[in-house]
């Protein structure tokens, strides 16, 4: 075959690889070679979709006809009633139905808004620690991300720190509450903070509320809702991934000011047309039944949210917070930074990171893969048995360094 000078576009190149993945492709390298390696890499749920939602697939199927069908690019009318009746029930937001869409997963309903919304050049402010996919989709799209570090305000975005950030060419910026990498729930009081510093700018919120389910402490509360101004310039996202334990069914969905919508489905329409309408059948029966599972999943997270924290907060070098929502912690690790694992010096985040894996056998995600350096990111949504061995590993790394 002939060598062709094939050129990628700047956009594409302006993306870097996800070092998640890779880390990950490192833990199932090491568990091919036997390595009993526990993973706290995992961005999901580790229980089994409810049946009641697999029953009304399988039922969709054997009836043949719609399932197998396009819908309107938005999205099945009954699922977009659904989600403006779960954004009243669940939010106290009244969408009607032509200011939500469908999507093909939170990221994607994520990426459809901010495309929607920013020009080259334009500014985004990302309070770090951010999900990694901000940053990059921002690149992607020629905008830049306008970083602003929450570690030393508990990882909560003050209006002091957002007033800096702002300038004439800011367009839009993430709120993400339960967060992901932190498990931090931000209070109505702590947005409606940020909501009056946003007033009287034309600056657009995007509020990623796919951790909404899982919060543990208090309740969780829509940017949206704390003012009818917060209200007006914020696309609401959310998702059946991480409530419903639905991550590969991929269905995401919003809610927002008209004209930001009709944009957002004008392009889904000319990029993936509707997301798989058996999916959407599925979230449908989901949004609709709320299934019962629900309460004892979080149950079962939060006990092990308190396993994790109370263990590292043990071990020498870690601070640990403990975070209201999501199924993450986020422990501060930069007494172990400069220490010696053997014969390797843990220089930073990503050297522990390497080192506990190939050491205590538990693969985590370092901190500055978030903005964070000196942190680590540990998730646990794996079994108990799983995070027990996971921390009697790492404890016998943290009393093992010099
Ligand atoms: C903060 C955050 N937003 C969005 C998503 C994407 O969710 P989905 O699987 O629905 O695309 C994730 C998934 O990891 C996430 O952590």
């Amino acid at each position: 075959m002939p060598e062709l000078n094939i050129k990628l576009s700047k956009r594409v190149q302006r993306i870097k690889p996800s070092v998640t993945l890779a880390l990950t492709a490192k833990a199932r390298a090491l568990r091919e070679q036997g390595k009993d390696v526990i993973p706290l890499t995992a961005g999901e749920p580790d229980f089994e979709t409810p049946a009641v939602v697999r029953k009304a697939a399988i039922a969709e199927i054997e009836k043949g006809g719609k399932a197998g069908r396009y819908t309107a690019a938005a999205g099945l009318p009954e699922l977009l009633t659904a989600v403006a009746k779960k954004f009243e029930r669940d939010n106290g937001l009244k969408y009607a139905t032509d200011q939500c869409i469908v999507s093909c997963g939170a990221k994607h309903s994520i990426f459809n808004a901010i495309a929607s919304v920013v020009d080259d050049g334009d500014e985004v402010i990302v309070p770090a620690p951010y999900w990694v996919s901000y940053p990059e989709m921002l690149n992607f799209l020629g905008a830049k991300p306008v970083i602003v570090d929450t570690s030393t305000t508990g990882f909560v975005l003050t209006p002091e720190a957002l007033k800096r950030a702002i300038t004439p060419r800011t367009r839009a910026i993430f709120v993400n509450t339960p967060s992901n990498p932190t498990g931090t729930v931000w209070n109505e009081a702590q947005q409606r903070a940020i909501a009056d510093v946003l007033k009287g700018t034309d600056i657009v919120v995007i509020s990623d509320e796919i951790y909404e389910k899982l919060v543990y402490e208090g309740t969780h509360v829509s940017f949206a809702a704390v003012s009818p101004d917060a209200y007006a310039r914020t696309v609401t996202i959310n998702g059946v991934a991480k409530a419903y334990a639905m991550t590969g069914w991929r269905i995401g969905y919003s809610g927002g000011p008209k004209n930001i919508i009709q944009a957002m489905i004008a392009l889904q329409s000319h990029s993936t047309s509707n997301p798989t309408t058996l999916s959407q059948l599925a979230a449908l029966t989901a949004l609709q039944k709320d299934p019962e599972e629900l309460p004892q999943w979080r149950e079962c997270y939060r006990k092990r949210r308190d396993m994790v924290v109370e263990a590292m907060n043990a071990m020498p070098g870690v601070k640990c917070a403990k975070p209201g929502g999501a199924f993450y912690v986020f422990p501060d690790v930069r007494g172990w930074v400069g220490k010696r694992a053997g014969d390797v010096l843990l220089s930073d985040d990503a050297k522990i990171g390497e080192a506990l894996l190939a050491q205590a056998l538990v693969a985590v995600v370092p901190g500055g893969e978030f903005g964070a350096p000196g942190f680590l990111r540990l998730s646990y949504a794996v079994s108990d048995e799983s995070i027990a061995k996971a921390m009697g590993n790492i404890r016998d790394f943290a009393n093992k360094l010099r």
